[in-house]
């Protein structure tokens, strides 16, 4: 019997990377490969990369350097690197890198397993090629058992935000087959999972065959009406009415939009690329407001990009203010090679990117607090994802709007249940509850649709 060999992959950046080294390992596990947990003892080891900003690549560039020992201490162990990474520094990691047996970029997972072949017997492989229509339908991803499951449902970004390397690291916008995604949710439902999230640079421009995101978002939710599903990125140029009230027929939509502002003057808007304007932004909200009531909103925030001031920066903070997000992810600039926004110079400070960086934290986390309190008092329903990481006597879950409720346990209450919740205590980023009862939820919808 031929030796199986081990495959251990690290996952580095965004979620459509957790999706795609699923990908991955569903492709290597066709081929007779085995998944291992550990880089320790594994034939190869594959990092998932992310080039999104600068300290990102200094993270792997430091693990790289961990690998080398395992590689010296056992020279036939295959190293790869895969993902945004790969894509943008091409050749250059292998010639950089002595260890690195492999490079392959986002669009060129289908010939990893070549490339291994390749690597055992020592040549080194590169597959970097960009493609226009690669959307791994028929490949069914690795995935663990659990609750939650990533899939992604377009790939590449035609946006061209100036700041951002997306566009030519992950290539072409491109949409996967409608069914094919509503297939995978039934085998994630006939598995017991019980959410899902669509995902994409920019969700709202999904179509296939003129299906679009809002008809897709539908479909998936009638799957099983016990999956949440979630999806995100979108951007607010393209977020349609029909997309909201999609949203708010179905009960297993969450309400939970992400919408990246990235900032809030117009005049940074226009040199980001961003094609919308404050006003715009905030009547969107506004607007999905009436549609969703009490729908949550989470960001992107970017502190520091070029030629921004001081009173530019305050917009941002007045628009913070005004939309009250639920969360936002917030990020100094930082300027990437081959965008637009590389050549207009990085002349913020690094002293002023952290000032500002720190003001915009200061303010959400009060944000947050205020807008926890507000549900201090009402009921929520939880989906059961497991026990609270400080305490075996308590269990955690999320709300709809995606924040972590944490209760004391109770013996009906298994992981993966629903259950109805009452909030008695709520800081910036959890909130505590009171267990009430076990929850069907969407018990309407579900005699409606049976
Ligand atoms: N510098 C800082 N943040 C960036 N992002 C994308 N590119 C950059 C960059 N060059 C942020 C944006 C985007 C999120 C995924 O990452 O806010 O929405
Ligand atoms: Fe994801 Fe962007 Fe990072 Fe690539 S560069 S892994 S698309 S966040």
């Amino acid at each position: 019997m031929t030796k199986t060999n081990n495959v251990y992959i690290e996952t580095y950046g965004c979620q459509m990377n957790v999706a795609d080294s699923e990908l991955v390992l569903g492709i290597l596990k066709n081929k007779g490969f085995s998944v291992t947990e550990t880089a320790d003892n594994a034939d190869v080891i594959l990092l998932n990369t992310c080039s999104i900003r600068d300290n990102a690549e200094q993270r792997i560039h430091g693990r790289l350097g961990n690998l080398k020992k395992i590689k010296e201490k056992k020279p036939s162990t295959v190293i790869g690197v895969l993902g945004c990474m790969a894509e943008r520094l091409r050749i250059s990691l292998i010639e950089e890198k002595k260890m690195v047996d492999l490079v392959v970029g986002p669009d060129e997972y289908r010939r990893i397993p070549e490339f291994i072949d390749q690597a055992f017997s020592g040549e080194k492989g590169i597959g970097v090629k960009l493609s226009r229509t690669e959307t791994y339908d028929d490949i069914i991803p690795y995935r663990e058992e659990g609750l939650s499951a990533w899939i992604s449902v377009m790939r590449g970004c035609d946006k061209f935000c100036t700041f951002c390397v997306v566009p030519f690291t992950r290539g072409r916008e491109r949409s996967r087959n409608f069914d094919s995604i509503i297939d995978e949710i039934k085998i994630l439902s006939e598995r017991g999972f019980r959410e899902v999230t669509l995902l994409g640079q920019n969700v709202n421009s999904y179509n296939d065959n003129g299906r679009d995101f809002a008809d897709l978002l539908a479909a998936s939710a009638a799957v099983d009406r016990k999956i949440r599903v979630r999806f995100t990125t979108s951007h607010p140029q393209d977020l349609s009415d029909k997309l909201l009230y999609t949203i708010a027929e179905n009960p297993n939509l969450c309400n939970y939009i992400h919408l990246p502002v990235q900032s809030g003057s117009d005049r940074i808007l226009k040199l980001m690329n961003r094609t919308y304007t404050i006003e715009h932004y905030l009547n969107l909200i506004d607007k999905a407001r009436k549609i969703i009531p009490g729908v949550s909103f989470s960001t992107d925030i970017i502190a520091g990009f070029p030629t921004e001031t001081y009173e530019d920066h305050l917009t941002t903070l007045d628009v913070m203010q005004k939309v009250k997000y639920d969360g936002a992810y917030m990020f100094k600039y930082s300027a990437r090679e081959g965008t637009k926004a590389y050549k207009m110079g990085d002349d913020v400070s690094e002293e002023a990117k952290t000032k500002r960086l720190n003001e915009i934290i200061d303010l959400q986390q009060s944000i947050s607090f205020e807008v926890n309190q507000t549900l201090l008092n009402t009921e929520e329903v939880v989906l059961v994802e497991g026990n609270s990481k400080k305490s075996d006597e308590f269990l955690a879950g999320r709300t709809d709007s995606n924040k972590v409720v944490i209760f004391p346990k109770n013996e009906k209450v298994k992981v993966g249940d629903y259950v109805k919740v009452r909030i008695n205590k709520a800081t910036s980023a959890t909130l505590f509850a009171d267990f009430l009862s076990i929850e069907i939820p969407y018990e309407k919808d579900i005699a409606k649709t049976a």
